[in-house]
């Protein structure tokens, strides 16, 4: 699976589109807010209020998540300068995601962006320059010394590809993801993906940003050290299970599944520590681990069943890649199923997703 050209979120603002179906992730933003604010200010402190700054949020998707960042950033650069009584820098705003993100849509929402910017802040806040950035965040994307904040939420978990050990092979036998019975050296595989995936990420904004910029980024994560823990492997687990009872009906073939596997890995946070230190360019600045509930932030006052609302906020996410594999015919019965595993699990259960949040100082 070629994961930059296949991997989007569900596009447009219908029932399945990542618009509709975000609430966990913007959730994820509002816990994330705090280090974020707090990064701001000690970068705009550390770095002698520079005149121009350089901001980029890397899968910033779209939808209702992309701008609230944006204007979270900027109202937090806002206050600062107030504080200290400092004037305005002009702001590049980079929005960067993979080629095939609907950059359309988040376009089309900046005319009232602005307005509403102008409208908050009024005429001592710096113009502010918004720019889209397509490609891989695993691979350098903005010129050197370009950047004084990065920030990045709920993406940097998407692996850049499938381990190559396992991509296309029956290793992982009845299961899309890590499971308890994956054997080691699929875990193994994993691990070692990610910790690649990473570095590049590391190295290339080492390059992107000043010195004394900072980086917040949150992903899906893990507090056990063992991969296979429930709290980062449920929900794969429960897709299998959906899939796998499409196979036992004749739906799907049993090849199809077990060479299908997710460009995904929840790391603990020693992974990212011990990989932050090998690679050597930042400084962790602080962590934190958050629980999220599986049906953080939903509507409750819909009609739907739990169940129902976290299977449409997985396949917000990861239809693309599915649809690809199996093709667009099975999704509805798919996610149907999908749902119904949800509702009974989340009938006996409290299921959380465990969300890792780091801020980083580039040295
Ligand atoms: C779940 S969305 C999160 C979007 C947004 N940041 C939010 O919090 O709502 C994950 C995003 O990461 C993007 N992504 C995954 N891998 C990427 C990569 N290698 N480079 C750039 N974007 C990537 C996906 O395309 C997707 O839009």
């Amino acid at each position: 699976m070629e994961v930059v050209q296949v991997l989007h979120m569900n596009r447009g603002v219908g029932v399945t589109s990542y618009a509709m179906n975000s609430t966990v992730q913007s959730k994820i933003i509002s816990v994330t807010k705090p280090a974020m604010m707090s990064a701001i200010e000690k970068t705009l402190r550390s770095i002698s209020w520079p005149v121009t700054m350089g901001i980029a949020d890397l899968g910033c998707s779209s939808g209702p998540n992309t701008l609230l960042v944006i204007s979270e950033i900027l109202n937090a650069v806002h206050a600062t300068c107030r504080r200290f009584e400092q004037s305005s820098p002009e702001f590049k705003v980079y929005l960067n995601d993979l080629f095939s993100n609907d950059f359309n849509n988040i376009f089309s929402s900046l005319p009232a962006f602005y307005r509403k910017q102008k409208q908050d802040k009024g005429s001592e806040f710096g113009p502010c320059f918004i720019l889209g950035v397509p490609g891989s965040f695993y691979g350098r994307l903005f010129p050197s010394n370009s950047l004084h904040f990065v920030h990045s939420s709920s993406s940097l978990h998407w692996l850049s590809q499938v381990p190559v050990e396992v991509e296309g092979t029956s290793l992982n036998k009845g299961k899309i993801y890590i499971s308890k019975s994956s054997p080691r050296c699929v875990l193994e595989a994993y691990s070692s993906q990610f910790q690649k995936d990473f570095s590049i990420f590391l190295k290339s904004r080492s390059q992107e940003m000043v010195p004394g910029a900072r980086m917040v980024l949150s992903l899906m994560g893990r507090k056990d050290m063992d991969p296979t823990t429930p709290e980062s492997c449920y929900q794969w687990e429960l897709l299998a299970h959906a899939l796998m009872s499409m196979v036992a009906q004749g739906l799907i073939e049993e090849e199809k599944v077990d060479s299908f596997d997710a460009p995904y890995y929840a790391p603990c946070m020693k992974e990212l520590k011990l990989e932050i230190e090998k690679e050597g360019s930042f400084v962790m600045d602080c962590s934190e681990a958050y629980e999220i509930d599986w049906d953080d932030g939903a509507e409750m006052a819909s009609d739907d069943s739990s169940g129902e609302r976290v299977a449409r906020t997985i396949r917000a996410v990861v239809e693309s890649m599915l649809e690809s594999h199996f093709g667009c015919h099975i999704m509805d019965e798919l996610f149907r199923r999908y749902a119904k595993l949800v509702g009974d699990h989340l009938s006996n259960n409290r299921t959380k997703y465990v969300n890792l949040v780091i801020s980083l100082l580039k040295n």
